[in-house]
């Protein structure tokens, strides 16, 4: 059930039942973080590994803080730049977290979403949101209410619906665990960005193995459309399909063989955050065509150009 009234969505939060969340990402799936038994649940309707942990989710620093989770200088930094906004904090775990949100680390990845809606949620319940991207584990991200309604909708009590999702893919995260931060997830935010607030090089090293156990949620096939998707040129596949049996996803122009109307440009100016935007429903939509393959185009590896290739590479045929 779709909802847009926010009283509700807090009554349904508060009995202990699961409800998905709109943020400027992705969708979430919303429990509240201090209930074992809700987040249990989250597990289950995803079919997430458990050893998955989840971020948790509220609308101000001081409430973290007050729940015991403490961000060092740096971290304050980049919170006062970019919080509420794209960006996830590892920091140390706290008595007051559930080891269950937390798959038993020792850390907890702290957010605050910039959703006017969810905003206003956060702030009027007494506990944090732990909220996994509303999607059954492995498969693409949901950037809009519907999305979340066709493949989870028979699971969950409701959505709040929040509109389209401005940024389409989900928070950057960083570890601040050992003070030096260190990323382990390309982002909504871009490297870019982050460098230059903290004014110096992001440790990108715990990026590279993305088997990484300190993400453990980044496996390498993840995202995954059921039309196996290429990263090639489609000249490589004539053997398995001819050019009308292809869906293609490009950056800014189409593929000069390839049928007009199987073709999703990110973003004809070559915008990357209208291609970020785009990304997601881009390969639902292209998975729905009902093609025998997808080829997708990589992006310039600058801005995030970055993270729209970590999920592209994510989604491919290995
Ligand atoms: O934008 C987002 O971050 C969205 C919205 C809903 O906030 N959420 C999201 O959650 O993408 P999820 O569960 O799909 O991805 C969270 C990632 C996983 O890869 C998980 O392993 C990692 O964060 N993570 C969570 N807690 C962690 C921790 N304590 N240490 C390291 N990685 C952690
Ligand atoms: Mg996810």
């Amino acid at each position: 059930m779709i909802i847009k009234d926010i009283a509700l969505a807090k009554l349904i939060l508060t009995q202990g039942n699961l409800l998905a969340i709109p943020t400027e990402t992705v969708y979430g799936l919303a429990a509240n973080a201090f209930d074992a038994s809700a987040i249990a649940n989250i597990y289950l309707v995803k079919n997430r590994p458990q050893f998955n942990p989840l971020i948790i989710h509220s609308n101000s620093l001081e409430r973290f803080f007050n729940w015991g989770l403490q961000l060092p200088e740096s971290a304050l930094a980049l919170a006062h730049a970019f919080s509420p906004g794209p960006i996830t904090f590892v920091v140390p775990k706290s008595d007051a977290i559930p080891d269950l949100v937390t798959a038993g680390q020792n850390t907890v990845a702290i957010r605050i979403p910039n959703h006017p809606i969810t905003l206003e949620l956060l702030g009027s319940l007494d506990f944090p949101l732990a909220a996994p991207s509303a999607n059954l584990s492995g498969s693409v991200s949901p950037t809009c209410a519907e999305d979340v309604e066709a493949q989870l909708g028979n699971r969950i009590g409701a959505i709040l619906d929040g509109g389209r999702c401005r940024v389409g893919l989900e928070s950057t995260i960083l570890s601040f665990v050992d003070n030096k931060p260190k990323l382990l997830r390309l982002g909504g935010l871009s490297i870019e960005k982050i460098e230059q607030v903290l004014k110096i090089k992001l440790d990108t090293t715990a990026l590279i193995n993305n088997e990484n156990p300190q993400a453990p949620g980044m496996m390498s096939r993840h995202y995954a459309p059921k039309t196996p998707l290429y990263l090639d040129a489609a000249e490589n596949h004539l053997q398995e399909a001819n050019y009308n049996e292809m869906a293609f996803i490009g950056f800014k122009v189409k593929h000069p063989n390839i049928v007009g109307s199987n073709q999703i440009i990110l973003s004809e100016k070559g915008d990357y955050a209208e291609a970020a935007q785009q990304l997601f429903a881009a390969i639902r939509m292209a998975d729905s065509m009902g093609k025998k393959l997808i080829i997708a185009e990589l992006l310039p590896a600058e801005n995030l150009g970055l993270a729209i290739n970590d999920r592209l590479k994510r989604a491919a045929v290995k």
